[in-house]
């Protein structure tokens, strides 16, 4: 069976079992390898995505369930400015080490920002501590994600 998702503003349709993981459709059925495979059960963040703009790890959301939904994927990021923003307090900061966990980190970060533009130092952490990085780049992460916001915040006044 056919579903039809719409995937960073463009509707795609993809012919695959509907229990299929998104992650396994993105990747394999639509070659978007932007979305990376950690885990596979939903504990590490490595395959995070935003469903209808939520923060959603692909590896645990089957096809059938996002059939006529909007889906975001790290490949159109760099098109929000809080997505822009956060690309640029990456580099700007150096927080990559191997690379492998950063989509989702980007992801999840964007997806906070989006909710709440001026997170503490608390709020940062909760909403960042399912995404594991096996480089420990967390402290990187967390300062940029704060830089985000502090400049974002000193924009609006
Ligand atoms: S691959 Fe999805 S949470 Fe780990
Ligand atoms: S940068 Fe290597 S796993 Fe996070």
């Amino acid at each position: 069976m056919a579903y039809s998702v719409t995937i960073n503003g463009e509707t795609r349709e993809i012919d695959a079992p509907g229990e299929m993981p998104l992650l396994w459709a993105l990747r394999n059925e639509l070659g978007m390898v932007g979305t990376k495979f950690g885990c596979g059960i939903g504990m590490c963040g490595a395959c995070t995505v935003h469903v209808e703009g939520q923060a959603t790890r692909s590896c645990s959301m089957t096809l059938a369930a996002v059939d006529g939904k909007q889906v975001s994927t790290v490949e159109a990021l760099g098109e929000t400015p809080v997505g822009q923003a956060l690309q640029q307090a990456w580099l700007e900061d150096d927080v990559m080490q191997c690379g492998y966990c950063q989509a989702g980190q980007l992801m999840n970060a964007t997806a906070l920002l989006n909710t709440n533009p001026n997170p503490s130092d608390e709020e940062i952490d909760a909403a960042m501590q399912g995404n594991i990085c096996r480089c420990a780049c967390y402290k990187r992460i967390h300062s940029a994600i704060a830089r985000v916001a502090r400049d974002e915040e000193t924009a609006n006044v």
